[in-house]
């Protein structure tokens, strides 16, 4: 039988943890959970039912209204991944613009809204052979995950291909904008009290603020084959 694992991948916003999570899944043939994607389909929702704004959060109404979220993810055979849907619709898009951004971290910060998440993340890791990538995958998710990886890089560098990927989609963005935008989010996250995005005592850092993707996925790459001869 094959063995499986857990791979739980951390860290600060746009450190390109979704790409070396999609090129792992893919080698292992695992399946690759995107859990920002999931408090991003909340937030749209909260957005397109007036519960959140730039200057305030109905926390209340939000929480009333969790059971009318639902979530899936759907493999898109073309893309190579799988794309998230909100109560049946696609919502890949909308939930990557710089607005839906600017008010994910307010509401992953609502205790109710990550318990409902983390018991779905659970659910579909249950059997391993899971790569999920987040804030909290190795500290609260999986905290018994073999492989634990936290990826960090300047902030200069992060909004710089955070920008790169919005003008490629062919969003009208702003550099400055998009700069605050990782600065707030890394504090917001960092801070929160339920769940904040810290290093596990156990995970592994790459600091890949001038590490090519190649050479980190080579070395993530080995460092998987050395759990897998362990298990
Ligand atoms: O990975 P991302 O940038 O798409 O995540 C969007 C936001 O969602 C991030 O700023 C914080 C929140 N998040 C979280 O709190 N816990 C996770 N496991 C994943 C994301």
């Amino acid at each position: 039988m094959n063995k499986k694992i857990t791979i739980a991948i951390d860290g600060f916003s746009s450190t390109g943890k979704s790409t070396i999570a999609k090129l792992l899944a893919k080698k292992y043939n695992y399946i690759y959970v995107d859990t920002g994607a999931m408090y991003r389909a909340v937030s749209l929702f909260a957005k397109q039912n007036g519960l959140v704004g730039a200057d305030f959060l109905d926390h209340k109404k939000l929480i009333a209204n969790l059971f009318n979220i639902s979530l899936s993810f759907q493999y898109n055979s073309k893309l190579g991944f799988a794309e998230m849907f909100l109560n049946g619709q696609n919502v890949e898009k909308e939930i990557r613009t710089l607005e839906v951004s600017q008010l994910v971290s307010k509401v992953a910060t609502i205790s109710e809204v990550r318990k409902k998440l983390v018991a779905e993340q659970q659910q579909m890791g249950e059997s391993g052979g899971i790569v999920m990538d987040g804030r909290d995958i190795g500290t609260v998710v999986f905290p018994n995950a073999e492989l634990k990886l936290f990826m960090t890089a300047s902030a200069d560098k992060r909004a710089t291909r955070r920008y790169k990927e919005l003008m490629d989609r062919g969003d009208d963005v702003n550099f400055d904008a998009i700069l605050f935008n990782v600065q707030e989010r890394d504090q917001i996250d960092s801070t929160r009290e339920d769940s904040p995005l810290v290093k596990a005592d156990d995970a592994i850092e790459f600091d890949n603020s001038d590490m090519g993707i190649e050479e980190q996925f080579e070395r993530i790459c080995s460092l998987v084959e050395q759990k897998l001869s362990e298990i």
